[in-house]
């Protein structure tokens, strides 16, 4: 084992990454390409094509990234035949469409040519819709409908419908383009298209992955014959069946044994989505809660079991087939701190957090909350402040109390929906920040009173796909006996940077409430409206 090194590899919307671990599980080499720069004949902006609501990108111009990923690895110094498993990630939601034929071009590439020019005929979808597609309304009110409401479809699958999600975006493929669906012999997951070009073969879709396509009953982890026939004819055949997402599905194909030198002994374990290749990343525990503050705000959490919410995703958890995890993801982030920022702090980070020092904690009974775009959790838009008194106010008294409010606003609501997912903030729980803001020790000390939580950060860039690199070593521990606690043991621990004062709770535990009421005001009003 000691010689041993594991592949990961991670298709996001804008690049495809490999990163390779050793061993001990230290990078060792990483390697990109970038879709729009290195690959400018397919035309994307930000990795994608837009128009109108739909938003999708070419398979053949992901193949083609892998053909060069590889190339840059060999570059980099990779030594192939040292890889003992690979394991991937990618953006979830998104569909490739295989045409009838296909797994035979697949199981018989030839290691002389590029792969993208044998499979550039295999699609009988040329553009795979991504998540970040939102045409599909209709197909979601349809598979709603189908089976009893928006609740009931969370219960099955673990989220109401979501447009961006695949079940919709294959009703919708089927509704538009039957000759297509008709001629289409595999569907796969973006997933698990890139872990089918390492198997040489139809890789199955994993629990997790499998969770966001409003397709899979999530906890008998088989997919769901109403929310199937709801979607689209004979689609069970056209999935296959969903495994576990530390399967080891088999040896790499004789492509990548031919043409990179791969051994004859390594494995290919399932791929899986990029939000449960975080938690893998991050090494997240039953006590940790992920808290990733970029663009918008994300927040992976540990379930025991699943939860049934109106809002949010409840997906299989990627490291343990008994439990959960839930993806809670709040659209005003970043851009919301950025706007507060300028109007106060002259656009300087170092005036604004000596501004939100200035204040204490509880801002002297002001409460605000700020969500400049349409939210997704409340589904509330606009700005929002209180005094004292309860009464809404159209301004604060000072720029340091806005500046305040918009910070305790934000991670209110995160505490307060988190909470509703089965979060119990308590003394053994721990927040692992990331993204960008999590760099800002101001902000996270705030973060760690509102949860009365201490708030660590770990050194990761990329979590995504470290995570699918120590997925692929983790799919070998496990199939012998072994944990994934135990394999990552010898890892550093995250750095401990904030911690809650002895007042948080008393402060902050009142200011919750004050936030349900306020947000089942607003809900209300807008419903009267
Ligand atoms: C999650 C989601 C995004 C994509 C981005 O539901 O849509 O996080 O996975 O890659």
């Amino acid at each position: 084992m000691e010689n041993n090194s594991y592949l990961g590899i991670d298709l996001s919307t804008q690049q495809l990454k490999a990163v390779v671990v050793d061993n001990q599980l230290t990078v060792l080499h990483e390697a990109q390409v970038q879709f729009d720069n290195d690959l400018p004949e397919f035309r994307t902006h930000a990795g994608v094509v837009r128009k109108g609501r739909e938003v999708w990108a070419s398979p053949v111009m992901w193949v083609k990234a892998l053909d060069m990923l590889m190339d840059r690895l060999r570059i980099s110094g990779t030594q192939f035949e040292k890889i003992a498993a690979i394991s991937g990630t990618a953006q979830q939601h998104g569909s490739v469409y295989w045409q009838r034929g296909s797994e035979k071009v697949l199981e018989s590439l030839s290691p002389d040519r590029f792969m993208h020019e044998q499979l550039s005929g295999c699609f009988s979808v040329k553009e795979s819709p991504v998540w970040q597609d939102s045409s599909t309304s209709k197909q979601c009110q349809q598979l709603e409908a189908a089976v009893g409401g928006p609740l009931k479809l969370a219960e099955i699958t673990g989220s109401k419908a979501y447009e961006r999600f695949t079940g919709p975006q294959i009703a919708k493929i089927f509704q538009t383009k039957p000759s297509a669906y008709e001629n289409t012999e595999r569907i796969s997951v973006v997933s698990s298209f890139v872990c089918s070009l390492f198997l040489g073969h139809y890789a199955p879709i994993d629990y997790a992955d499998g969770s966001g396509m409003n397709l899979m009953d999530i906890t008998q982890k088989k997919w769901s014959k109403i929310c199937l026939e709801a979607c689209a004819p004979g689609l069970s055949e056209k999935l296959g069946e969903p495994v576990p997402s530390y399967t080891l599905l088999g040896p790499v194909s004789n492509y990548f044994v031919e043409r990179f030198d791969f051994s004859t002994d390594c494995k290919v374990v399932a791929f899986t989505g990029d939000n449960p290749a975080s938690l893998i990343g991050m090494r997240q525990t039953k006590n940790d809660i992920v808290v990733s503050l970029g663009t918008s705000d994300t927040l992976i959490l540990w379930l025991e079991k699943p939860h049934t919410l109106p809002y949010g995703h409840v997906l299989c958890n990627p490291l343990n087939g008994e439990e959960y995890m839930a993806l809670l993801c709040f659209k005003n982030g970043s851009l919301t701190r950025e706007r507060i920022r300028d109007d106060c702090a002259e656009g300087s980070w170092n005036l604004f957090n000596e501004l939100l020092d200035s204040t204490p904690r509880g801002n002297f009974g002001n409460m605000g909350l700020y969500f400049d775009a349409q939210e997704i959790i409340p589904f509330v838009q606009g700005d929002f402040r209180y005094n004292k008194a309860g009464d809404r106010v159209s301004r604060f008294s000072s720029k340091e109390v806005e500046v305040r409010a918009a910070i305790e606003g934000q991670f209110i609501a995160r505490r307060a929906h988190a909470e509703d997912l089965g979060l119990s903030v308590g003394n053994e729980m721990r927040i692992l920040a990331t993204g960008g803001a999590s760099a800002n020790q101001t902000i996270l000390q705030v973060l760690a009173d509102v949860f009365n939580a201490d708030v660590y950060v770990l050194d990761i860039v990329n979590s995504a796909v470290l995570g699918a690199a120590y997925q692929a070593k983790h799919a070998i521990v496990h199939a012998s006996g072994s944990s994934f606690k135990e394999m990552v043991s010898h890892l550093g621990h995250p750095h401990l940077v904030c911690q809650p004062h002895r007042d948080a709770a008393s402060i902050y535990d009142p200011m919750l409430k004050r936030y349900r009421n306020i947000i089942q005001a607003i809900t209300n009003d807008h419903q009267k409206l």
